[in-house]
């Protein structure tokens, strides 16, 4: 049977291959996505994500639910990445939209609908997770699992030297959703730096003519570019994708059991992920931490994913 998934995200180019690679996966039901504030402000996250889900038009639409400003964080976004609307200064046109739905209570009613069976899968930075379990704690005893993409272990930030940009971007969100007592899974930057995609994913792209196709041959190539102008290097990370992968195929994947938290005061660390893995430690494990990554089947995976998005488009 499918797995049940809402996906929360911030689009993002990285958000949008792993929306379009999920959506079509059989062996996943994605009863709902959510926007989230990060790499363009809610306003646009809330308008890209509706125009992507518009432009795929998976077989079965999930329940879309806007996000609304963190409360805490530094303003910041990842436009110099992903453009100035977030997609590939594509300016995707976006429906109008009926009935918005905040999406703290889409996560809620999906989680209720089916206790124990729905995971989240987290793709930006953790307001709306972390408003939906303040709003009701019980969700902690219903929610399968939560899978975050986000933090670093033994690595340089990516938004300041400490940080990993979703959890800067809403520190003390993530501290909640960190410390909820919930199986979780964090895939942090140490993993999704050891799985580079070079310029020859782009040729195994669907065709142009399918729906799938036609969206990541505009939106990748951007990101090439990006990667190129701003941080110098010729290939590109999807961290978002590299999530949803462990969801889909966590053989390909080694975790650690870890004790982590997130500073949400530092002058120079605020946003840092920190890891009790002293000998001695004193916390106590509160999450599973994917610590390797066999990259070249999980980048074969990922072409034959595409695929498959591309023939069902
Ligand atoms: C994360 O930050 C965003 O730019 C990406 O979409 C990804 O979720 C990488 O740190
Ligand atoms: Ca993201």
């Amino acid at each position: 049977m499918a797995r049940k998934v809402i996906i929360d995200s911030d689009p993002g180019i990285d958000d949008a291959v792993a929306l379009t690679v999920a959506l079509f996966d059989p062996r996943l039901d994605v009863v709902a996505c959510t926007a989230t504030g990060g790499n363009v402000p809610v306003e646009q996250t809330n308008k890209n994500l509706q125009a992507l889900i518009e432009r795929l038009d998976p077989p079965r639409l999930p329940r879309i639910g806007c996000g609304a400003p963190a409360d805490s964080g530094t303003p910041t976004d990842a436009r110099h990445i992903h453009g100035a609307d977030g997609l590939g200064n594509l300016n995707l046109p976006v429906p109008e939209l009926h009935h918005q739905h905040r999406a703290e209570k889409i996560i809620h009613d999906e989680i209720k609908a089916a206790p124990e069976d729905v995971t989240i899968l987290a793709l930006g930075p953790l307001t709306n997770i972390a408003r939906a379990f303040r709003r009701d704690p019980t969700l902690a005893t219903q929610v399968g699992q939560i899978i975050i993409a986000g933090g670093a272990i033994n690595q340089i930030g990516n938004i300041t030297p400490a940080a990993e940009f979703n959890i800067y971007c809403d520190p003390v969100a993530a501290r909640e959703v960190f410390r909820l007592p919930v199986t979780k899974t964090l895939a942090p930057l140490d993993v999704t730096r050891n799985l580079e995609f070079a310029l020859d994913l782009i040729d195994d792209l669907p065709e142009e003519t399918t729906r799938a196709g036609a969206l990541l041959r505009q939106l990748l190539p951007f990101l090439f570019r990006s990667h190129r102008q701003q941080l110098g290097i010729e290939t590109i990370h999807l961290q978002d994708t590299m999530a949803l992968l462990y969801l889909t195929d966590p053989d390909l994947f080694e975790t650690e059991p870890m004790a982590g938290d997130v500073e949400t005061q530092g002058e120079l660390t605020i946003g840092a992920t920190v890891f009790d893995r002293r000998i001695a430690s004193t916390w106590r494990e509160n999450m599973d931490v994917v610590t390797s990554v066999k990259a070249e089947p999980v980048r074969e995976r990922l072409r034959q994913l595409l695929r498959n998005a591309g023939e069902a488009t």
